[in-house]
């Protein structure tokens, strides 16, 4: 088991979430509001000196529901990030968040930032006023994590679970335990305050410059769609000449696509836009063929492989 660090400071950033979400009935875990307190008022809620020996600094950086989160928090966010993790001062950064892009705007910093201390995000399942709110214990967690010697990379801590940014998905829509790995399965738990390992931390990636990243009303459109019974390709077709630059197609199984769909996405390709496919199942890698006509993303949720083709497509030749 790692021991929490006595010394630095973790950065606390608030996005909202229903971490911060407000009902008006505390049996109420449905119709509340999320991002209503700020993330001063949700570290009140922990005992004074946790974890013991650290600095908490705390930033509200943006106060939203998360199905409302966009490109401009995320740039705002991995900038403010680079320059913790820049600052000697900082021991590791927390960000609080709504759990239902949670995994995009993980495996966005993931792939933008060069994470070597821990970026632990953080969010809860019921709201800050329920009876019995996970929020409280997810923070404290995530806090945990944050300051624990040796911790790096883009991490998920949720119900007592550690998840890598890479494999993190939302699989229950309403469990305290709502994220899963997959295949991979998480990297550790935390328990009684301290990260018990059961995996590596995550590899690095190198980082991009932040800088040279287009404004954020600029990044390329990148869209999604599924391979389903009847598909026959007149979504895709209605795609070209719109403005998008991607597409990110969720084929059955292995990623197969229908004879008609996979015909529209061939014109999609003609026309300039650029294919990426992945499998709409759950669990499991693609594994790709030769034969395949359009690249496949190997072992990335849809909304994952839509943020790869977009980096793809800002930095790309
Ligand atoms: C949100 O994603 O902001 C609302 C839902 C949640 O946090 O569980």
């Amino acid at each position: 088991m790692a021991p929490v660090s006595t010394s630095g400071t973790v950065v606390i950033l608030g996005t909202g979430g229903t971490i911060a979400g407000v009902a008006e009935d505390p049996t109420d875990n449905v119709g509340y509001v999320a991002g209503k307190l700020e993330i001063d008022q949700l570290l009140a809620r922990l005992p004074a000196a946790h974890p013991p020996g650290v600095r908490l600094h705390a930033e509200q950086l943006a106060q939203i529901d998360s199905k409302d989160m966009g490109f401009g928090v995320w740039l705002d966010l991995a900038r403010r990030i680079a320059s913790c993790l820049a600052d000697p001062a900082v021991r590791g950064i927390v960000v609080t968040h709504g759990t239902d892009t949670l995994e995009e705007t993980a495996y966005f910093l993931h792939r933008v930032l060069k994470a070597d201390k821990p970026v632990v995000l953080t969010c809860a399942m019921r709201p800050a006023t329920a009876i019995l709110s996970d929020g409280p214990q997810n923070l404290a967690d995530a806090l945990c994590v944050a300051s624990t010697p040796g911790a790096r990379g883009v991490l998920v801590a949720c119900a007592g679970v550690l998840h890598g940014a890479a494999h993190v998905q939302k699989m229950h829509t309403c469990r305290l335990d709502a994220f899963g790995s997959g295949d991979a399965g998480p990297i550790g738990y935390v328990e009684e305050g301290r990260v018990r390992c059961v995996g590596p931390w995550p590899d690095l990636h190198p980082g991009l410059d932040l800088d040279r990243m287009p404004p954020a009303d600029s990044w390329p459109r990148v869209e999604i769609m599924l391979n389903h019974a009847g598909a026959d390709g007149r979504l895709a077709l209605a795609m070209m000449g719109s403005g998008v630059a991607g597409m990110v197609v969720a084929g059955t199984g292995n990623g197969s696509l229908s004879t008609a769909l996979e015909s529209a996405l061939g014109q999609c390709v003609n026309a300039g836009i650029r294919v990426l496919r992945v499998s709409r199942c759950a669990l499991g890698p693609l594994l790709q063929s030769p034969r395949d006509r359009f690249d496949g993303a190997s072992g990335l949720s849809a909304v994952k492989a839509r943020i790869e083709l977009m980096l793809d497509l800002m930095t790309g030749p």
